[in-house]
């Protein structure tokens, strides 16, 4: 096991060639998004206290009533199948050993029929990207409701993707081409080549299942990143309650606009995120936004966040605001990029060791203790001792 998030980062990047390595670290344009989005946790320092009893300490937690051992939540990623065979599987088991939940991404490379087989016991949540063809969507719904997914995740910050400059510098493509710098990046990552040269590209397997075509990757890359649904709006959500009778949330809420009318419209839950910073190049953090959104919000709907989350402490930072989840996107995935399974289960057992130091220290005997006196801003005079 390494010691940090940031070394499995560095472990990934030795596994991966450039092209890979890029498309999951990477974010939009200058990366200022990306950067902002950790650099916010800096941000804020812990007020702890000291001789309470945190003899018995645990991080548990409800979501929806059903228990989590930690305020963490795998979230969804797309394409997990360019960083190892059968990610998707794997992300999923972690997860579940772990006790905490997972979304699995429309654009996933394994079905989500497949993902639940491996995680008979998983709290499983479904992310959506809606088509122009409604029916896609309509099928993923019914597909995943079917196979006993809990939550539906709608994502509603994709209309187009974000403008992602390494990706047009590498020339990254499905289905994956050997070009000449493909070729030359493999020569030096043996590993990962083998194993794509075992398996094959990667593939949208769930999309093309809903399309019910053959899987023709091109295409469904394509329509994945052309082909969204320009005219979704906050009335489609009637549309997703008629197809989906689980819990909503949606994903992708950048101000205290939308997340009034996410409140208003019915949604269960809402995620404060940039998409990582994979989206506008150049945004707020989600957890400069978090204390204001949590305050107009004032517990009509639940609020999760994403983006930037390296340790356990960020995320009690975020727990700490209001949040009462955070979903680790790139985190999981430099294990799994490095590691496989191992890994995957490393980087979460590693943040939720991390929380519990940090809880008790903080001297917290539970998630529930956390709350705005345990932290302040830095600079700001409620951050000062004394
Ligand atoms: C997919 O959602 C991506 O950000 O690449």
């Amino acid at each position: 096991m390494l010691a940090s998030v940031a070394e499995y980062r560095i472990a990934a990047r030795r596994r991966l060639p450039r092209l890979a390595f890029d498309y999951l670290d990477g974010g939009a344009e200058d990366g200022d998004a990306l950067r902002r989005n950790s650099d916010a946790y800096r941000q804020w320092l812990f007020k702890p206290r000291v001789l309470t009893d945190v003899s018995r300490c645990s991080s548990t937690t409800q979501f929806f009533e059903r228990e989590a051992a930690a305020p963490l939540i795998v979230g969804p990623t797309g394409l997990n199948g360019l960083f190892w065979p059968r990610a998707d599987e794997l992300l999923a088991q972690a997860a579940s050993r772990a006790s905490l939940p997972f979304v699995l991404s429309t654009a996933s490379t394994s079905l989500l029929e497949d993902v639940r087989a491996a995680a008979p016991q998983g709290d499983l949540w479904m992310q959506l990207y809606v088509q122009q063809d409604r029916g896609i969507a309509e099928d993923l719904m019914r597909r995943a409701s079917a196979a006993g997914y809990s939550t539906l995740v709608l994502t509603v910050d994709v209309p187009v993707h974000g403008k992602r400059d390494h990706d047009t510098r590498n020339g990254f493509r499905l289905p994956l081409r050997l070009s000449p710098k493909l070729l030359a990046d493999c020569l030096t990552h043996p590993h990962w080549c083998w194993q794509m040269a075992r398996t094959g590209s990667p593939q949208l397997k769930n999309i093309a299942k809903s399309v019910g075509e053959h899987a023709d990757l091109s295409r469904h890359s394509a329509m994945l990143s052309r082909q969204m649904d320009l005219t979704l709006g906050w009335r489609d959500l009637e549309w997703v309650r008629r197809h989906w009778s689980g819990k909503v949330i949606v994903k992708g809420i950048m101000g205290i606009e939308d997340a009034l009318l996410a409140a208003a419209h019915g949604a269960d839950g809402m995620v404060i995120s940039n998409h990582g910073g994979r989206q506008l190049g150049s945004t707020f953090a989600p957890l400069e936004l978090l204390p204001g959104i949590v305050a107009a919000v004032r517990g009509k709907t639940e609020i999760f966040i994403d983006g930037g989350v390296r340790r356990g402490s960020d995320a009690l930072k975020a727990v700490a605001l209001g949040a009462r989840g955070v979903l680790l996107g790139r985190a999981p995935l430099y294990g799994l990029a490095s590691r496989g399974a191992a890994g995957a289960s490393e980087v979460l057992a590693l943040i939720m060791e991390e929380m519990l130091i940090s809880l008790r220290l903080l001297g917290c005997q539970g998630i529930s203790d956390l709350g705005p006196a345990y932290v302040g801003r830095d600079g700001s005079r409620d951050a000062a001792p004394g």
